[in-house]
């Protein structure tokens, strides 16, 4: 089975991780087929809605190290930016149910969806400076303009996880239920919205992003270039193999 499930039913494109012995951490190959898949649905009429889910227990535990550390991200055609890429600029409504953790890329993927629905067992995180890295996919600019400076500086400085009653708060997340109920909330959502003339979601969505996409993609653009420096360095190299080798990392010189 693969492990990213794409399905189209209803003119609703839906993404799942399948990846759950591995928590649904995302190689490179991964990236390739969400961002082809991305790609396809933007330019498929029969396409009017995307959605991202996991299962009950994951939603996903961000970049996948092992694979992090043998497929470094290269420049701009890597996979995982063309899937930045393709999320920032989906032009046709994007959602995600988020049950379980829902770390590094995992979270900043919510900051491009348009309505996002979490199971009470949502555990948000941006540890990318616990890993010697840097925000990415845009969060350095959109989770202080969503939370506000402090609490996001708390969310992408600390590193520690937020549960989904948080992110109700700050507005990374539209409604908070069982987590039994979020896949099937997203789904119900994304069939209204399919239901909808898509030049009306399409113009309106647009419009609401118009003052911020270019922003955005140079602001994913210049994280890209300092997370990729970043992750040839000390810091990321300890913080890296001590995650192999499931011990703390020890940054005490660093
Ligand atoms: N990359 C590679 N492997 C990962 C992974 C990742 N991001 N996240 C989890 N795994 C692996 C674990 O190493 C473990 O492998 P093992 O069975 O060989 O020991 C397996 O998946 C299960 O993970 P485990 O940590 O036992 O599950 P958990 O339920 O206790 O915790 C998480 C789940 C997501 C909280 C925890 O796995 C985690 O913090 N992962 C790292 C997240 C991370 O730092 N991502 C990078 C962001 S840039």
């Amino acid at each position: 089975m693969s492990d990213i499930l794409v399905h189209t039913e209803a003119g609703v494109c839906t993404l799942t991780f399948n990846r759950p012995e591995r928590k649904n951490s995302i190689t490179a190959a991964m990236y390739a087929t969400l961002a082809d898949a991305l790609e396809a649905a933007a330019a498929d009429p029969a396409v009017r809605v995307a959605v991202f889910q996991g299962s009950e227990t994951v939603f996903s535990a961000g970049n996948d190290i092992g694979d992090f550390l043998n497929n470094k991200p290269g420049g701009e055609d890597a996979p995982v930016f063309r899937f930045m890429r393709a999320q920032a600029m989906f032009p046709k409504p994007l959602l995600a149910a988020v049950c379980g953790p829902a770390v590094g890329i995992g979270t900043t993927l919510l900051f491009h969806c348009d309505l996002v629905y979490a199971g009470d067992n949502a555990a948000f995180s941006m540890p990318f400076v616990n890993l010697g890295l840097c925000a990415e996919n845009g969060s350095s600019l959109l989770a202080p303009r969503l939370f506000g400076y402090q609490r996001a500086a708390e969310a992408l400085l600390l590193g520690e996880p937020f549960m989904a009653e948080a992110a109700l708060e700050v507005g990374l997340v539209n409604r908070v239920v069982p987590p039994s109920e979020a896949n099937a909330l997203a789904q119900a959502q994304a069939r209204k919205l399919a239901a909808k003339p898509l030049s009306a979601l399409i113009e309106t969505k647009r419009l609401m992003k118009q003052g911020s996409q270019a922003e955005v993609m140079a602001r994913i653009r210049e994280e890209g270039e300092s997370f990729r420096r970043m992750l040839a360095e000390p810091a990321a190299r300890e913080a890296f193999t001590a995650f192999m080798e499931k011990r703390r990392p020890d940054f005490s010189t660093l």
